[in-house]
């Protein structure tokens, strides 16, 4: 009785084994295989192995070019992570848990959509994110940092990001929208996006370890090298473009409330 049971569980097993085997063998029907030491084709391409009928089998599907880092190659990864931090996605995304809440995680991202959406949002950026014009070649290194970064990460449902849009029609009188928003725009935590200007940067998580150092060159943007800025950009910069902007004790305590970065979404 006993070992009949034990009998039974053993051929379960082995018919498992043998039938997780076969389900993988159905992208074999049409490729030849490959990496085959480092495991099943889905662990690197996602898609379904269960199906022989090609767009089935390639549901959510990665093609080549955004598995490469599956193949941990230290350099191509470092690479990667220096993709990110010059373009400075963290100071609107968490990515690899690191980074501001300011637009959804990327860690998140890369679970919920496919490797192709992934690059589909950076070449076209939509809403609030910057174009930054890049080619197919950063876009795919861009793609694979954030999966990589993204690898063992679980996704964090339960952080909204809290984004406000004026729906009244009314325009926005809070003090960036006013004397930034013609030629800056910003994602707030507090107000959502604001500013609809283009002339200067997207100033978000400017006052925030993740803004380039850009202050004189090659210093981090505190409150206090703002204020310095506001009241005369060609003090730390010969050649800047922006005229002075000068503003009251007040407006400038509303202004860095606007450009503070919190560690959590406010609820
Ligand atoms: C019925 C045949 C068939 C099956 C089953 C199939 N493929 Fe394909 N696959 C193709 C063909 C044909 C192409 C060439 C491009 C195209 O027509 O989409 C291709 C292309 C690819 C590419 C290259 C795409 C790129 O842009 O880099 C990858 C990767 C791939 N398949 C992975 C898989 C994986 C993983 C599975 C199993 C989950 C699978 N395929 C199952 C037929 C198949
Ligand atoms: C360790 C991760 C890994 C595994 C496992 C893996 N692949 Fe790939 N595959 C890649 C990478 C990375 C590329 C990009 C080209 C390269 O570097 O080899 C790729 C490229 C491909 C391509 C496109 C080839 C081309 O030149 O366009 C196909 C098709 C493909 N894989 C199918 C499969 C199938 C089918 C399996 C399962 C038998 C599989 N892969 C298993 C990582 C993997
Ligand atoms: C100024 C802020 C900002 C910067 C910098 C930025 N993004 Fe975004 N990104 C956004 C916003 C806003 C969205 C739209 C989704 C949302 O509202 O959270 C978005 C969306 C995305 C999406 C789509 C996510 C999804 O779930 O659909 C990807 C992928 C993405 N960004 C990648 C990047 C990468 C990679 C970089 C760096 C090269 C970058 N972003 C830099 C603000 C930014
Ligand atoms: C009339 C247009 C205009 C207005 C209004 C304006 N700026 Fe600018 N700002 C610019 C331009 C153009 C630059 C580009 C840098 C330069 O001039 O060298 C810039 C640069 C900056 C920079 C430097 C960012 C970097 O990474 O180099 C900061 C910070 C900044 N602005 C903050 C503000 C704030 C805060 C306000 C509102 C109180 C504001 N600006 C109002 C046009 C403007």
């Amino acid at each position: 009785m006993v070992a009949r049971f034990l009998i039974s569980i053993l051929l379960a097993s082995v018919a498992s084994a043998w039938g997780g085997g076969q389900s993988r063998q159905l992208c074999l029907r049409c490729h030849p295989v490959h990496y085959a030491e480092r495991g099943g084709c889905s662990g690197c391409h996602r898609g379904n192995p269960a199906s022989e009928r090609k767009n089935i089998a390639h549901a959510g599907m990665r093609g080549g070019k955004y598995a490469r880092f599956t193949l941990g190659d230290v350099r191509e990864i470092k690479a990667g992570e220096r993709l990110i931090d010059r373009f400075a996605c963290r100071r609107c995304h968490v990515s690899g848990g690191r980074g501001n809440r300011l637009a959804v995680s990327l860690d998140d991202a890369a679970v919920r959509k496919t490797a192709g959406e992934l690059a589909l949002s950076i070449r076209r950026p939509v809403g609030n994110m910057p174009t930054f014009g890049l080619d197919e070649e950063t876009v795919t290194g861009l793609v694979n940092a954030v999966l990589a970064q993204s690898q063992g990460r679980e996704a964090v449902v339960a952080a909204p990001v809290r984004v406000h849009f004026t729906t009244s029609g009314k325009k926005n009188s809070d003090i960036f929208s006013v004397k930034c928003g013609g030629c800056h725009r910003i994602l707030s935590q507090r107000l959502g996006a604001a500013g609809t200007g283009d002339v200067g940067p997207n100033l978000s998580g400017l006052l925030s370890e993740w803004y380039p150092r850009t202050y004189k060159s090659s210093e981090a943007w505190t409150s206090q090298n703002l204020r310095s800025w506001l009241k005369n950009p060609r003090e730390s910069r010969p050649l800047a473009r922006m005229l002075p902007v000068p503003l009251t004790e007040g407006e400038l305590k509303e202004l860095e409330s606007i450009m503070a970065v919190y560690p959590e979404p406010i609820k």
